[in-house]
């Protein structure tokens, strides 16, 4: 794998044409290679019906080819422009209060309106006819960030009509649905598909496998639309050029291993600060790292994205400068735009785009930062890309290894969590960041794998009480021979919502006898406090009375135990705090021969091959000196936003 890519973001359509080649040439001599352009402009280029105006993006892409740039085209489908609503306003979502939602924005469509799926294939295979062959474009950017705005569910009529065909074909009879779903309860029983309404407008809450349905419905809408448009431009583009979508981050509402599936590589768009500010952490942390970022949450999108694209991955939009959504947009410390970019890359990010080449003094997003400021000057983050430049230039490439941990995240699991919270703090997404952290605080290397990644290889699999788990995976780890710890809640539900027969946890019951008999789900305030010699902290949000012939390794202030192990398997039966489970991991961990170093606080460690990066998001200087290797920039000791690389071996360098 060739080392990192550095690419920008450009709207050609927001300059007048004589200032693309003085852009094209500031790009180039910066150390840019990659120039993203295309996903708004649907209304610039076909501005009415049929009309076609493609000569200012034909010379946009020659300013940017003649300066040796290469290009990520984009389907503009994500806007589709002000005639086309006009003339199909069905195509327009709906809220969850069954109010149309209105023109005047973007992602103004429903992915399950066949006429606009036309439209959309109509406009990309436009473009795939005009550029498939063009020699400056590399790949393909299918729409952008699917989902944004909480669009990937409707509920039209026509949205109706679509989840009663998608219910007859999953479920073939009302009666097979009336058993899955367990309609008898409150009598709902259904005799025909079409009295099967959409979930959002009950009187209480509506059936959960209810709801679990509408949302995998909504998100087989996603899949099968970006299948449509990867299909027809792998039909117009030469073989090497690779197809991807710009996923988002804190963003579950499609099963994006699906969607991935299509693509050649996965992008996401990381904005460290405006994740921080309106995410679920503390107001302590979101001081501390108000300037920089939590030090897991761009490794753990990387680390996920890297898996929905099979181990090929980038950023495409990276924050360059304070963004203009959140609630306080903070102005990153000078290196982080820097520090961000080689922290996808220490993950294996093939490419990092920053967002955008220069601030639009206009619309929406006028106070978002760029790397050139409105005027064309440039902003802070300009001098960062020079020096990320001199540094990626000094990285030998290198292969990307296996992760000693493997963590599983599962899409359908989230959707569970959603529907049935149980407790406040109960998102899955938010649960399998908290193992994450906790693992990376030892300065171990993390893979994050769906339910049903091989998993031959790993020391340790963590399941952060994923849900719904495939019983084939339990088999699948007993074979693999790895240490494991399973979550609270851990197999708690079948594929169609049903508790298990055996009870929670499930098909785990093969690797740890215990099984669950009660739930205390704890409002925010309560908690259990553990005080054991190496063991302290509290447990949130969620605990289960277990009963089982195990010792429990650990007992709370309320007589409860916490912790149980059978050999190599262990099972969390709440939610620790971050010191409990650091605790409780490190054990494990040394149990399972890992090669354990528990960091200071805002220090992370990333292997890429023979490479070691260092980071620090502390605003306390930190030190760290591995035990082997050669300091090739930076130094053992890192102010807040600063990063060290070490040589630590040869061994996978091409
Ligand atoms: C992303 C989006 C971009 C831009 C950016 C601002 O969500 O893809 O078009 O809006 O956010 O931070």
């Amino acid at each position: 794998m060739p080392i990192s890519h550095i690419g920008v973001c450009y709207y050609p359509e927001h300059w007048e044409p004589q200032e693309w080649p003085h852009h094209a040439r500031l790009m180039r001599d910066a150390g840019i290679e990659l120039v993203r352009i295309g996903e708004f402009a649907w209304s610039r280029i076909e501005p009415a019906p049929g009309e076609f105006h493609w000569q200012w993006l034909d010379d946009a892409l020659a300013s940017l080819a003649n300066a040796g740039l290469s290009v990520i085209m984009c389907t503009p489908t994500a806007c589709p422009p002000a005639w086309l609503i006009q003339r199909s306003p069905d195509t327009l979502p709906v809220d969850h209060h069954g109010a149309p939602r209105q023109f005047g924005s973007r992602r103004h469509y429903r992915f399950a309106c066949a006429a606009y799926r036309d439209e959309a294939l109509r406009i990309s295979d436009a473009f795939a006819q005009r550029y498939a062959s063009h020699p400056a474009i590399v790949g393909w950017q299918l729409d952008n960030e699917y989902g944004c705005h909480a669009t990937t569910r409707s509920y039209s009529d026509d949205d109706l009509k679509a989840f009663r065909a998608w219910l007859e074909h999953k479920h073939g009879s009302p009666a097979t649905l009336n058993e899955r779903w367990g309609t008898v309860f409150w009598s709902q029983e259904y005799v025909g598909f079409d009295e099967v309404q959409l979930p959002n407008q009950t009187v209480t809450e509506a059936n959960p496998s209810h709801w679990w349905d509408f949302y995998r419905f909504a998100s087989d809408q996603v899949v099968a639309f970006n299948a449509a448009q990867a299909t027809l431009l792998r039909q117009r583009c030469d073989s090497e050029v690779w197809l991807t979508h710009n996923f988002m981050g804190n963003f579950t509402d499609f099963d994006h291993f699906t969607v991935g599936a299509d693509l050649d590589v996965a992008t996401w768009d990381s904005y460290p600060l405006g994740f921080l500010d309106q995410g679920w952490f503390s107001d302590e942390e979101k001081l501390t790292y108000r300037r920089i970022g939590h030090p897991d949450w761009a490794a753990f999108h990387h680390d996920l994205y890297r898996a929905v694209g099979r181990g090929r991955f980038g950023v495409m939009e990276q924050q360059p400068g304070p963004v203009n959504w959140a609630e306080s947009n903070a102005l990153p410390l000078p290196s982080a735009p820097r520090f961000w970019a080689m922290e996808a890359i220490a993950h294996g990010a093939e490419l990092v785009s920053f967002f955008r080449f220069q601030q639009y003094p206009q619309a929406q997003e006028q106070m978002h930062a760029a790397l050139r400021l409105s005027n064309g000057d440039p902003a802070p983050a300009w001098s960062q890309i020079l020096t990320l430049r001199a540094h990626i230039d000094q990285l030998p490439a290198q292969k990307i290894d296996r992760a000693p941990v493997a963590l599983v995240f599962d899409y359908p699991s989230c959707w569970s969590s959603e529907i049935q919270p149980h407790c406040p703090g109960a998102w899955q997404l938010e649960w399998a960041f908290h193992f994450y952290s906790c693992v990376r605080a030892l300065g171990l290397d993390v893979d994050i794998v769906h339910p049903g990644s091989e998993l031959t290889g790993y020391r340790l699999v963590i399941v952060p009480g994923t849900i719904c788990l495939p019983p084939e995976l339990v088999g699948e780890l007993a074979a693999s021979g790895a240490t494991a710890v399973f979550g609270p809640r851990s197999a708690s539900r079948d594929s169609d919502g049903r508790l298990p027969k055996n009870l929670a946890p499930g098909a785990v019951q093969t690797l740890l006898p215990l099984r669950v008999e009660a739930v205390d789900s704890m409002r925010s305030g309560a908690q259990r406090q553990i005080e054991a010699a190496r063991f302290r902290g509290t447990v949130t949000r969620w605990y289960e009375q277990i009963s089982t012939h195990l010792d429990a390794r650990l007992s709370d202030d309320q007589n409860g135990g916490f912790w149980y192990q059978n050999g190599a398997y262990h099972y969390l039966n709440g939610y620790p705090d971050q010191a409990l489970l650091v605790s409780i991991l490190n054990q494990i961990c040394d149990q399972a021969g890992l090669d354990v170093h528990k960091l200071d606080e805002g220090l992370r460690l990333r292997r890429l091959g023979g490479l070691l990066f260092v980071f620090n998001s502390s605003p306390r200087n930190r030190r760290f000196h591995p035990h082997q290797g050669r300091c090739l920039i930076g130094s053992e000791e890192l102010s807040q936003g600063e990063y060290a690389v070490w040589l630590q071996h040869e061994r996978n360098c091409d």
